[in-house]
Order: C-alpha cells, then sequence, then structure tokens
C-alpha cells in the first residue's frame, strides 16, 4: 500500500508598523528565516491589514518605541482584535533607538495580547537607528547601517529561537540615566502631553516646494497640503517618516528648531510608497476550525509544526 507523507507547512502572519523602516525591516528579516524554513509567511502593515488570519499557527508583530511605550496606533490596533478561542503563538519584537529606553513598549503589547487569548511565547527589544529627528540628530548613513546590519543579524538569530520553540520574554528595566522616579516622572509627563499631540507644532520652513511627498507618504493620512502647504492633522503619530523623507528638510517642529544640517534617517530597504493604507474597520478575525496545530508542549513550545 503506498502511503504519502504529509508535510505540515506552518501558517505566518507578519505584522508590523513602522514610520521610518526599522520595524518593517527586523519582521521582513524574520520572515525570510521562516520562508526558509519551509513556513508560508505574510507581512503585512497594520494600515493594510483590518486583523490577524485566524488559520495562522504563529503571529508576529514589530513597533517601534515612542516615549517608552508602544505607538497609540499599535495600542488601537491591538485592542481592537477581537479575542480567540483557541490561542496562537504569538512573538512581540519592539524596535528602539537606544535598547536601554524601551520602557513599558513590550509590556504594553503583551498584556493586550494575553487579553485577547494569545500565547506570547516570545519578546525581545531589537536596537535599530533611532529616527526622532525632530528632537535629536539620527546617526550617520554609516553609523546607522552598522546598527542596521547589527539589528538584522539579531533578527535572524530571533526567528531561529522562535523557530526552535525557544520561550523568551524581554524583561523590564529602567533606562539607566534616570532615576525610578526620574523615569516615572518622564513616562507619564510624555503619557499627559500625548506624543502624538506633538502634531501641532508641526512647521515647514520656506525651502519647501510643496512637492507634496510628505502627503502622499504619510501612514496615517494626516497630511493634506492646503494652500501649496502642508497642514497636520491630529491622527499623527509622530512617526517621523515625514520629517525624514522630505526632499527639503524642510519640516521641523516648533521650538526643536530647523533640522536642516542633521542627519535623517530612513532605513534603505524599505519602501513606504508600496503601503496601502487601511480606512478604520472593525476588525475581525475568524477562528480557526480546526485549533490542534496550535498546540503546546509541556513547555509552551508549539511541537507540532516542527514533526
Ligand atoms: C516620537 C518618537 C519617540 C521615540 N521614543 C523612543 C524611546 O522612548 N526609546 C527609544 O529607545 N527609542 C525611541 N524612539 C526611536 C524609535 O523607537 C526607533 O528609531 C524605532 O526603531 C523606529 O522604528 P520605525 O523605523 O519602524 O518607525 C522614538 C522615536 C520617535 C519618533
Ligand atoms: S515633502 Fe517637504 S518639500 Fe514636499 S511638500 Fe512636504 S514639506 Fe514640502
Ligand atoms: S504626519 Fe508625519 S509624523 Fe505624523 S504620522 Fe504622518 S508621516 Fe508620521
Amino acid at each position: 500500500m503506498l502511503s504519502r507523507a504529509v508535510e505540515f507547512i506552518m501558517n505566518v502572519d507578519l505584522i508590523y508598523f513602522s514610520g521610518t523602516g526599522n520595524s518593517y525591516r527586523i519582521l521582513d528579516t524574520c520572515k525570510d528565516i521562516l520562508i526558509q524554513s519551509g513556513c508560508k509567511a505574510t507581512l503585512s502593515s497594520i494600515t493594510e491589514k483590518s486583523s490577524i488570519n485566524g488559520n495562522a499557527h504563529l503571529v508576529g508583530f514589530c513597533f517601534p518605541v515612542y516615549a517608552f511605550g508602544i505607538p497609540r496606533i499599535c495600542k488601537k490596533y491591538l485592542l481592537s482584535l477581537p479575542k480567540v478561542k483557541h490561542p496562537i503563538n504569538t512573538f512581540v519584537l519592539i524596535t528602539a533607538g537606544d535598547p536601554d529606553e524601551s520602557g513599558f513598549s513590550v509590556n504594553e503589547s503583551t498584556i493586550i495580547l494575553k487579553n485577547k487569548g494569545l500565547n506570547v511565547t516570545y519578546s525581545e527589544v531589537v536596537h535599530m537607528p533611532a529616527n526622532w529627528t525632530v528632537s535629536m540628530d539620527p546617526p550617520s548613513k554609516e553609523e546607522a547601517q552598522t546598527i542596521i546590519n547589527n539589528g538584522v543579524t539579531r533578527a535572524k538569530k530571533i526567528a531561529q529561537d522562535i523557530l526552535n520553540g525557544r520561550l523568551h520574554h524581554h524583561a523590564f528595566n529602567y533606562p539607566s540615566r534616570y532615576s525610578k522616579l526620574g523615569f516615572y516622572k518622564e513616562y507619564y509627563l510624555f503619557k499627559w502631553l500625548g506624543v502624538s499631540n506633538l502634531w501641532r507644532d508641526f512647521r515647514t520652513d520656506g525651502t519647501c516646494d510643496s512637492c507634496g511627498l510628505c502627503e502622499k507618504l504619510c501612514p496615517t493620512g494626516s497630511i493634506h497640503i492646503v494652500n501649496e502647504k502642508p497642514k497636520w492633522a491630529n491622527t499623527c503619530e509622530q512617526c517621523m517618516r515625514c520629517v525624514n523623507y522630505c526632499p527639503k528638510q524642510a519640516i521641523f517642529q516648533k521650538g526643536e528648531g530647523s533640522i536642516k544640517g542633521k542627519n535623517t534617517y530612513y532605513e534603505p530597504t524599505f519602501k513606504p510608497m508600496k503601503i496601502k493604507n487601511r480606512k478604520d474597520k472593525p476588525m475581525k478575525i475568524k477562528n480557526r476550525k480546526d485549533n490542534k496545530a496550535n498546540a503546546t508542549d509541556a513547555k509552551g513550545r508549539a511541537a507540532d509544526w516542527r514533526s
């Protein structure tokens, strides 16, 4: 009698938010490793995908850290995910300009995901170039490339760890440049002021030539060219895409001064023009009919997709 071996193919759903490409690059690297290992993996931005794939055996998220937490849009996205009936193994990666300063970003994400019934088996912070150009000077192109290369190496290792069923949770640390009290003061000050309220302070200088690139690139549709100049809306997430891609370095924030003469930063393989922006729709998830493939072994590993 003929017997045919049925090979199990793991479906992986990878979801990111990225202003300047770091979080995209880290998850895209994981995608490559997963595909090389025989998985079927899809990568999407939260702006183009309204929910996770209910048939996925593994779901991975990657977000940047903004002021010691995850961006408002990422939190909103995670909160809008429906509760799953059967736990799906999930990992969370955070990209940070300074890995010592990731604050509560991992915890904020994992708490929400666990409340949604997802099984968070792996979380980590990955150092990538800092992109907050309005308030600091990002690394030079050469320095940035070295940081990216190290980040990519780290992401490959993380993807291998995940494939090997390794459990890992990033441990929270107080950023070393603050005292405990100093950190909480800064964290709550930012929370209270709201990083995303800084849209009010965006300005352009006289070199803006009304090219409209910022309007086209904004992941949240928060820029409109009015009377030949960009105007910002309160949906802005402070992702710094408009600031860093503006060919004239014309965008700055009131109180911070011009960015002219500073380095600008975006991850060179990131192609934001190709990403669709999602109109806000209610999030839906189809529950898997057969969730046996999500079963975990005694150590909480997703064992069956490797057999
Ligand atoms: C508004 C804002 C706030 C940020 N806050 C932090 C922070 O608290 N800690 C940190 O390490 N990096 C911080 N960064 C740097 C980004 O987290 C980092 O560059 C990230 O990799 C950017 O990811 P992206 O390219 O996917 O958008 C901040 C960047 C921005 C724009
Ligand atoms: S990208 Fe720069 S130059 Fe072009 S419209 Fe926007 S601010 Fe002006
Ligand atoms: S307006 Fe600029 S900073 Fe705000 S979300 Fe759009 S691209 Fe990002």
